[in-house]
């Protein structure tokens, strides 16, 4: 069950190439809604999502936006039945495994974000060897949210600063957005432009709570399964019809 890029190769000719995002988030919302729509069980959802995401980070890279990060399973997702856990962590393991050559073949860097520790270990081993293989790799950045809590990544921040005060090795005035930053998971990736979340849901979830301060937000009805290419350069066009003011005038 391949999703095949037949349409929209190319960056789509009304969008200014100038003013497309940076960094697109997503939350992948919906697989399970997608699934039980077809009278299939949720981890067929789950499946066709992987494909969709390896189609999205294709035309990212295509149509030239520097950065995507994915919502793939937050700290909540924990409190889901065990058998769902599992297959999830089976799929993220297996799809990492797969697809590392063509990452590597096609200039991709990935980088997770999450608390990882808690993760399987044989996840975090095959974690651990697609980042240190595609950390030079310049085409694109993406980066996946597994185990990703932004509650708890901002806490974790504030113990390590915490910690450093402790140790006089930085003073309490020195504490600035910059030194805040370089504490979180996302360290050295610039904020998202836009956040796009699937089936409808209008909420953020947990995800990037710090980062997603200035971002424009895009929810669309279209579950992740059907999220193609055409949706998209929906997307895309009405994040450029937005006025970014930044509380400016
Ligand atoms: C998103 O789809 C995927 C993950 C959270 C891993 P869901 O599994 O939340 O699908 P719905 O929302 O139940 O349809
Ligand atoms: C958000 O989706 C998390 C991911 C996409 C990984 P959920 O389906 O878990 O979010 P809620 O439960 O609707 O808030
Ligand atoms: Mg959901």
């Amino acid at each position: 069950m391949t999703v095949k890029p037949t349409v929209l190769q190319e960056l789509p000719a009304d969008l200014e190439c100038e003013r497309l995002p940076r960094h697109v988030a997503v939350i992948m919302d919906g697989n399970g809604r997608w699934a039980k729509q077809r009278g299939m069980p949720r981890i067929m959802g789950h499946r066709r999502g992987v494909d969709v995401l390896k189609d999205l980070l294709r035309c990212c890279r295509d149509w030239g936006i520097q950065a995507l990060t994915a919502y793939a399973f937050s700290t909540e997702n924990w409190g889901r039945p065990s058998e769902e856990v599992e297959f999830l962590m089976t799929l993220f393991e297996r799809v990492l495994r797969q697809e590392l050559r063509e990452m590597v073949q096609e200039n991709v860097q990935i980088r997770f974000v999450g608390n990882l520790q808690a993760l399987p270990q044989s996840l975090q081993e095959e974690i651990a060897r697609s980042v240190e293989l595609t950390q030079h790799n310049q085409s694109i950045r993406f980066t996946v949210a597994t185990n990703y809590g932004g509650r708890q990544e901002i806490l974790q921040a504030c113990r390590a600063i915490a910690t450093q005060v402790q140790q006089g090795l930085l003073q309490p005035e020195q504490i600035d957005e910059a030194v805040f930053e370089r504490h979180l998971y996302t360290a050295g990736i610039c904020d998202p432009d836009l956040l796009i979340r699937t089936s409808g849901e209008m909420r953020l979830s947990n995800f990037l709570l710090w980062q997603m301060a200035y971002a424009e937000l895009y929810v669309t009805d279209t579950l992740w399964p059907d999220f193609d290419r055409k949706a998209f350069y929906q997307a895309l066009s009405a994040y450029q019809q937005r006025d970014r003011r930044f509380g400016k005038l």
